[in-house]
């Protein structure tokens, strides 16, 4: 284990090992997004169990842009208190690192009752509902919610944001050209469908300044078939944009690839394949890495072995690896493999976490099941 418990550093942030836990909503808020106790010791469990940097679930940024109720929020100042609670109890663990997660659901949103908004009105494969396409106001509007969230997030002390541009959500149907049809200035070429991500990133970064890192998570593929939607080279020309205006770190993810599983009928996620396919970003993050200078790649989906993970960094494939179902089975996964105990994450890819449903606690299904 050379690399895996090596430092790293995102923009001027010092991160004491290379491990991650990638955005993983919690489901733990109240209905109206506030952080609850329940919130808290989920955290606690993951920060004393020796990650380096955790990423929270997605937090709105509006209140059409929660994607389900229980999710986090922090559209207006009465959120900052209980999200200051929330980092300040994840700082007491010996130097654990914290990013807010920001997005907006756009035409994602699975509870019926929202309002679906996106560039353009395509229907959902999931709900079926046609979204509204968004007015050019409404676009700058949103923007400046994201960059207002931003501000709040440095607020409540977190060490940095990550912009939620994947997973067909709002931002990443902006990027893709399979969802946003349109022809003003935030549609048509790769630019003008970056614009809401670059826009608030200079809104952002004019106020805050180079030591707060903004980092994305950012929708490199469509996989909706050659010709159809947004392909991996466009992916790395978007990504290769992003580094030179100055974004801290990438997590390459794709978009609208539940179309894909969807039509397979098999669990209609955006993000996750097969437990067979391994690390299923590996060739997103191959076809990354050369352009990414020094801005940071974190390697996300399906990666279970510390082994193979130093290896990526050793390979230089990766600077981060980052997993979301293995922590919730072990939040003290870090630990594990610090001591020595390098067997693979116990986690066997069977989604359930993912579908306990939107009232209900995430928690690991199968270790439930083996403890009772
Ligand atoms: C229960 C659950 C909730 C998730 N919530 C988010 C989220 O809020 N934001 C996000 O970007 N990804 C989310 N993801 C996706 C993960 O961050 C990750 O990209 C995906 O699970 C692949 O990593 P893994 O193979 O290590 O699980 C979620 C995944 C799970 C299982």
């Amino acid at each position: 284990m050379k690399y895996l418990f090596s430092p790293g550093k995102i923009g001027e942030v010092n991160i004491k090992n290379r491990l991650v836990r990638s955005a993983t909503w919690e489901s733990r808020a109240t209905e109206d997004g506030y952080v609850t106790d329940s919130l808290i010791e989920f955290y606690d469990e993951l920060a004393k169990g020796g990650i380096g940097l955790i990423i929270t679930g997605y937090i709105a940024v509006d209140p059409i842009g929660a994607q389900t109720t229980r999710m986090t929020r922090i559209y207006d100042d009465s959120y900052i208190p209980g999200q200051k609670k929330l980092v300040n109890s994840i700082h007491e663990y010996s130097d654990v690192k914290v990013a807010a997660q920001i997005g907006h659901t756009g035409n994602n949103a699975i509870s019926r009752k929202l309002e679906t908004v996106g560039p353009s009105p395509i229907r959902d494969p999931l709900t079926k509902k046609i979204c509204r396409e968004l007015k050019n106001e409404e676009i700058k509007e949103i923007t400046r919610k994201f960059a207002e969230a931003g501000f709040r997030a440095y607020e409540c002390g977190y060490d940095m944001i990550q912009l939620h541009a994947g997973h067909a959500y709002l931002l990443s149907d902006f990027i893709s050209p399979f969802t946003n049809r349109r022809n003003d200035e935030y549609g048509g070429s790769t630019l003008n469908r970056l614009k809401i991500v670059i826009d608030i990133y200079n809104q952002i970064r004019d106020n805050l300044g180079k030591a707060f890192p903004i980092t994305i998570k950012l929708i490199t593929q469509d996989f909706l078939g050659k010709g159809k939607g947004l392909d991996l080279e466009e992916g790395v020309d978007i990504a290769k944009r992003l580094v030179e205006i100055g974004f801290d770190a990438i997590e390459p993810t794709s978009g609208r690839t539940s179309l894909r599983i969807t039509n397979n009928k098999s669990f209609p996620s955006v993000n996750f394949s097969s437990p067979d396919d391994g690390t299923y970003y590996l060739p997103n993050a191959k076809a990354l890495k050369p352009i990414m200078k020094d801005c940071p790649l974190i390697l996300m989906g399906g990666i279970r072995n510390p082994i193979s993970a130093d290896n990526l960094l050793e390979e230089k494939i990766a600077d981060f690896i980052s997993l979301s179902r293995p922590f919730i089975y072990e939040p003290d996964l870090a630990d594990r493999w610090k001591s020595g105990d390098l067997s693979p994450s116990l986690c066997t890819n069977c989604n359930a976490c993912f579908g306990i449903g939107e009232r209900r606690e995430v928690y690991c299904v199968i270790k439930k099941k083996l403890e009772s």
